[in-house]
């Protein structure tokens, strides 16, 4: 019995007695096993549903395990809180598990009556010493009256762990084993390591329907069935998108040579070797640049890199209009998260993701200040192995709090020469185009591509293709019937309008914040993840920029509040 899965929270709140509990979870028969598990020597258990209403736990049991129907007297919520209150625990301790409560704390449709005899009962327990009571709500839906705020505990049920998920898994094969009558017609009952990482994140009641859908289908345990399941619940669920692993490594992204070392160097988060070593763990890691220079592509090669499940995080999408309802969504989906730890998790744009935390006490009640506020006292004290990464294009907007957390930040400059270079080579063989064969140089391109970004260059490769086919169909010039050529990409070269041209502004102010210690030879407020080449026109044109500022490096170095202002 996997009395594990009981939260450390949950553990202390049974320990101490604490009188009122809200355990939110998606399953309900999971948490109510778990509970009695823990607290079956020391107290007795009763579960109230709205159909059966108030039950001991054996007939609970009897009646969702075995059908058999049982119905106790207090079926109407206030006649089994009346009993609650009035109950004589005769020096045992008494645990009342409640389902289905939450719909009588719901706004409008909240009852008073309820919310009056929780707070009687939680006080009662306070003033009398002998009333040795609990009650714990367990819901998927997190619903605390303002009234009862000061009395209740909130936990948030951890999903099954990797023993538990094995053990579900075979049993729900072994099962369906026993129903077959050939030997021969028997499946594997085998659960490999890859097929638990595809389970994590999942319920147990969800990896049941998952299991049997798989070997219904394919004879055996897919992890592509896993993996297409297991994304449509999450995304249905929690708007969040956990396999977006890209077939992207470092080799697809040209440059950034610094930032890519400081990954090689922390590789192996979450492994048991690292955990021997007593490694400590890794928060995060902040990428902020100009757009289109490859943060998020960037991005999504760590996970591919480190070997890790990649989780796509919109914090965006979670906000609810009800009261409440978006810290809710985000605890939810950060519990799922940390289901699926060890893993990268992406915020990209966070600047966007988490736009107005500033002014929201006036434009949305305060929620966005509200749920950026759980998200970091999640991030704070989150002990799982979850690496965030997050990219923006301006600290603007951003809370200082949540920027002084990371681990590290990054700064994505325009690529220098050389990088250049490489992501033409990059984005040609990107494109089908083997650029030795046709005498490309990468040389005279990444020359002609000054201040460029990497965007611009793939953009630039993809009409040049475009101009190379639009000629063979149309010239008559047999010559001219081959591949792509470097006159093909120069041609489009000197028609471009870098981005730089347009941005001017928010670049200068990006280079600026960033700014520049010449002892270090690198930024102030953040590392440039470009590897630095004296003399290229990158270079210059730094240069050219900080020139402008007069920088209080010893002041401010470090002090991201101050810095904002
Ligand atoms: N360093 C690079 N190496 C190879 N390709 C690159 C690089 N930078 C950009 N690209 C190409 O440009 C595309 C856009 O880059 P990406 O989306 O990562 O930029 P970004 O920095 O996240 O921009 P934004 O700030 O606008 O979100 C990539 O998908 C890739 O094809
Ligand atoms: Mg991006």
């Amino acid at each position: 019995m996997p009395e594990a899965n009981i939260s450390k929270e949950l553990k202390l709140n049974s320990d101490i007695l604490r009188p009122l509990t809200y355990v939110v979870s998606e399953e309900e028969e999971i948490v109510i096993r778990d509970i009695r598990e823990y607290i079956k020597h020391k107290s007795d258990v009763f579960v109230y549903r709205s159909t059966s209403g108030l039950l001991n736990y054996e007939d609970y049991e009897s009646e969702v395990k075995e059908g058999n129907e049982k119905r106790g007297k207090e079926v109407n919520i206030i006649d089994a809180l009346n009993k609650i209150y009035t109950s004589n625990s005769h020096d045992k301790c008494l645990t009342y598990i409640m389902l289905d409560i939450d719909v009588y704390l719901e706004g409008s449709s909240s009852t008073p009556n309820v919310t009056r005899r929780l707070k009687d009962i939680v006080l009662q327990t306070y003033r009398d010493s002998s009333a040795l009571k609990s009650i714990i709500i367990v819901s998927s839906n997190l619903v605390v009256p303002p009234k009862l705020q000061r009395y209740i505990d909130v936990v948030y049920y951890s999903l099954p762990k990797e023993d538990a998920i094995r053990e579900k898994a075979q049993s729900v094969l072994k099962e369906y084993n026993s129903t077959i009558e050939k030997s021969k017609d028997k499946i594997d009952t085998k659960i490999d390591t890859s097929h638990v990482s595809a389970f994590k994140g999942l319920t147990l009641f969800e990896i049941e329907q998952i299991v049997l859908s798989s070997v219904k289908s394919h004879r055996k345990l897919d992890n592509n069935v896993i993996n297409y399941y297991k994304n449509s619940i999450l995304k249905k669920t929690t708007l969040l998108d956990p396999m977006e692993t890209e077939d992207i490594s470092f080799e697809d992204v040209g440059g950034m040579e610094h930032l890519k070392t400081w990954l090689e160097v922390r590789k192996g988060m979450g492994t048991q070797e690292s955990i021997e070593a007593n490694v400590p763990d890794l928060k995060g890691l902040l990428l902020i640049g100009i757009t289109g220079c490859g943060k998020s592509l960037i991005s999504k090669a760590i996970a591919r890199q480190w070997d890790l499940p990649l989780v796509n995080f919109n914090p965006s999408k979670i906000f609810s209009s009800r009261v409440g309802e978006s810290e809710n969504n985000m605890m939810k989906a950060l519990k799922i998260v940390e289901g699926i730890s060890p893993c990268v998790m992406l915020i990209d744009e966070i600047e966007k993701q988490f736009a107005g935390s500033q002014s929201s006490t006036f434009s949305d009640a305060g929620t966005t200040a509200r749920v950026i506020g759980t998200f970091l006292s999640w991030y704070n004290d989150n002990k799982s192995p979850i690496f965030l990464v997050a990219t923006c294009n301006s600290i603007e907007y951003l809370p200082p709090e949540l920027v002084s957390r990371f681990d590290d930040k990054f700064f994505v400059n325009l690529p220098s020469l050389n990088e250049r270079k490489s992501i033409f080579d990059i984005q040609l063989n990107k494109y089908g185009r083997d650029w030795k064969k046709t005498n490309i140089s990468l040389q005279n391109l990444a020359e002609a591509s000054e201040n460029l970004t990497g965007r611009e260059i793939e953009q630039v490769v993809k009409s040049s293709i475009h101009e190379m086919f639009y000629e063979k169909r149309t010239s008559k010039d047999k010559k001219k019937k081959g591949d792509l050529e470097e006159r093909h990409v120069m041609k489009v070269l000197n028609e471009k309008v870098p981005v730089l041209h347009t941005m001017r502004d928010q670049i200068e102010l990006l280079v600026k914040w960033v700014g520049w210690d010449e002892e270090k030879k690198n930024g102030i407020r953040a590392i440039y993840a470009n590897k630095k080449e004296e003399g290229d026109d990158i270079d210059q044109m730094m240069k050219e920029i900080l020139s402008n500022v007069d920088e209080n490096k010893d002041g401010d170095k470090g002090n991201e509040e101050s810095l904002k202002s």
